[in-house]
């Protein structure tokens, strides 16, 4: 079984088209999504049209949260909050509705989804340390988060507690029996590490299993120009192609 894993699509609908293209070539048996599908960028119901018809389970992030609770944003940065503003007032109602549906962590065969973390849905995983706190908790062998738009695979010893960081950006990890593993797919409508491409992960179960991590190319400049055409701000469409 090939699991494709999507996470941070923030609405740009240019990059997950590059990334279903992508899936399409790479044999893969399902999609799974850990949140943020809108904010930022400006094609909030293609995407979300999109996702209704394709993923096999999704969960929501904080920004499809803060979507439908105002108070939820009252933490955001102002850019972030106009962002979702503007797309609370464009959404229809049948994608404003299949985020209703949406929940915090769902569980999946032998892989759990969270958006931050299994501790908190607005935690960042950014180190090693940080990892273990979830999957040492974690009922799963693969634990699948979003939200830091940086793509990485941890392993986790449960015997010894020891964890590292064994996969950053691209590439593939032969995974190996005994260790449980976190896996964060990067975004795929706006990375932060300072690579513009579009994040795409695949959890391939057969044997011993494997992690693939892929970076793809799109047409950032539609996205860009869509943001400033509906009066966002030019921020949001610059840091597209800084990757930040
Ligand atoms: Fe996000």
């Amino acid at each position: 079984m090939r699991t494709a894993i999507i996470s941070d699509i923030h609405s740009n609908v240019a990059a997950l088209q590059s990334v279903l293209a992508k899936i399409d070539t790479l044999d893969c048996d399902r999609v799974i999504c850990a949140g943020d599908l809108v904010g930022y960028a400006a094609h909030p119901n293609e995407v979300l049209d999109m996702l209704r018809e394709l993923l096999t389970i999704g969960i929501r992030g904080n920004h499809d949260i803060a979507l439908l609770d105002p108070i939820e944003s009252e933490t955001f940065n102002e850019f972030a909050r106009e962002a979702l503003f503007w797309t609370r007032s464009v959404l229809t109602k049948e994608n404003s509705n299949y985020i209703r549906t949406l929940r915090d962590q769902e569980q999946i065969d032998d892989i759990i989804i969270a958006h931050g973390s299994l501790l908190d849905p607005d935690e960042y995983i950014y180190s090693p340390f940080q990892a273990a706190r979830s999957l040492e908790i974690a009922p799963c062998r693969i634990t699948v988060v979003g939200h830091t738009h940086y793509p990485e695979v941890y392993r986790f010893e449960p015997d010894t507690g020891l964890c590292r960081d064994i996969l950053v950006s691209e590439g593939e990890v032969d995974l190996e029996e005994g260790y449980r593993y976190l896996l964060n797919a990067g975004s795929v409508g706006q990375p932060r590490d300072g690579d513009w491409r579009a994040g795409l992960a695949i959890y391939d179960n057969e044997g011993s299993g494997k992690i693939e991590l892929h970076r793809l190319d799109y047409d950032v400049h539609m996205t860009m120009d869509r943001i400033i055409e509906v009066g966002l701000p030019s921020m949001l469409s610059e840091r597209l192609l800084e990757g930040r």
